[in-house]
């Protein structure tokens, strides 16, 4: 067991506290994008979506279902919990069910809505056709490896709703493939989606960086 990792989220006097696994997948320790995603969050509490006809309408994150792709310890969908979204689904592949229902009990009495933890590999159009269309899907730090582009970006389409709004974080790597499978990621991604980047003077202060990048993206 590694240190449990604890994010303050001042503007509501409160911090999620997050268990992390000292060996295991990549998902079992909170990534830096995760942070920045969550900040972002905060810093929002509400956000603007912008429709097709770029007509631009507030959705309050309290109307909101969440979900959360390749959550590892949970911290961008326990932070929406914690910010007052109304639903909040944090998903994953099967090993991490049990750190992220941890985490959700741990975050229990702080928490402001349901949150459940599901197995979703990306892929699985099953899985993710239980789930329901969100109004917001988030994913931090998920564009990493080759064979995932495909099934990640089939999983992300066919979780969208016209009225869903992805947000998504990562962090910009330029060792060995990463320019590669980063590029071919959003070439898949504009297939299908419109994109917008969320400049650094959008989020928050302290908690941005030039080697994070947060977009959001709605269906076309
Ligand atoms: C770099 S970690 C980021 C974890 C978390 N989002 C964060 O930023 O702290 C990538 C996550 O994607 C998940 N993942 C990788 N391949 C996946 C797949 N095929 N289906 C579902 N999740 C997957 C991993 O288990 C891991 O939790």
């Amino acid at each position: 067991m590694l240190f449990t990792r604890q994010i303050e989220f001042e503007s509501i006097g409160k911090s999620l506290f997050l268990s992390q696994e000292s060996e295991g997948d990549t998902g079992c320790v909170v990534w830096d994008a995760a942070i920045v995603l969550a900040k972002y969050l905060e810093k929002q509490r509400y956000l603007l979506e912008k429709q097709r006809d770029l007509d631009v309408r507030p959705v309050r994150l309290s109307d909101c279902h969440v979900v959360e792709l390749g959550s590892g310890t949970g911290c961008v969908g326990l932070t929406a919990a914690l910010l007052g979204a109304s639903k909040v689904t944090i998903t994953d592949l099967p090993q991490l069910v049990p750190l992220m229902e941890k985490n959700i009990l741990q975050n229990h009495n702080n928490l402001r809505c349901a949150v459940d933890a599901i197995e979703l590999t990306w892929g699985n159009m099953e899985q993710g056709a239980a789930l329901g269309t969100p109004d917001l899907l988030v994913l931090a730090d998920c564009i990493y490896y080759e064979e995932s582009l495909e099934p990640l970006v089939s999983t992300m389409r066919s979780l969208c709703g016209t009225s869903t709004t992805v947000i998504l974080s990562y962090e910009h790597r330029t060792t060995g493939n990463n320019l590669e499978i980063q590029n071919r990621f959003f070439g898949l991604m504009e297939e299908n989606f419109w994109k917008e980047s969320i400049p650094l003077e959008d989020q928050h202060e302290l908690y941005r960086s030039h080697d994070i990048h947060l977009f959001k993206f709605n269906l076309r």
